[in-house]
């Protein structure tokens, strides 16, 4: 795949893997040439499902998470990925002092992508309740929809040079 994107956010149960899944739903309905995983900055969630209140929105949504399972972020991440995307700058910071220097440059905030968009950040919803998953659902799919819109920009361009 010429193309891959790796969602963090701190503990991989909540905001990445729903970021994780609305992308994946946008990279399949558009058939774009691009690998998908999630992680966290924080180790406490290794090998765990997605938080319930993550697993319900996304099944809200015809999609599947269950199978999910956390990891955290690791060296080689850096070197294979072509594109780090975080939820927020506390999440940037920790990535930038995790990467080579060389590779600081594929680290992105998610909403970034969003053009005109009204909030930096995507805040955590792990204290909050179903109502903040919710919010968390519609600004990983609003951030997925502009971030496939990017990829085939960035397809198309490298297809005519
Ligand atoms: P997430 O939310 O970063 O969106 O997955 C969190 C989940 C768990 C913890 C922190 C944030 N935790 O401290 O365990």
């Amino acid at each position: 795949m010429p193309y891959s994107v790796l969602f963090v956010c701190l503990g991989n149960i909540c905001r990445s893997p729903l970021a994780e899944a609305a992308f994946k739903q946008e990279v399949h309905k558009r058939n774009l040439p691009i690998h998908v995983e999630s992680a966290g900055i924080g180790p406490w969630h290794i090998n765990q499902p997605p938080d319930p209140r993550a697993i319900r929105q996304a099944s809200q949504h015809g999609i599947d998470i269950r199978h999910y399972k956390g990891r955290q972020i690791n060296a080689t991440d850096f070197l294979n990925f072509s594109h780090i995307i975080a939820m927020d700058k506390k999440n940037i910071a920790q990535l930038v002092k995790l990467a080579p220097k060389m590779h600081r440059s594929s680290i992105k905030l998610f909403m970034d992508y969003v053009p005109d968009h009204k909030q930096d950040e995507i805040p955590d919803p792990y204290y909050g309740d179903e109502k903040d998953f919710q919010k968390t659902w519609e600004q990983v799919s609003l951030g997925a929809f502009h971030l496939a819109n990017y990829f085939e920009e960035l397809i198309l361009k490298n297809s005519v040079l």
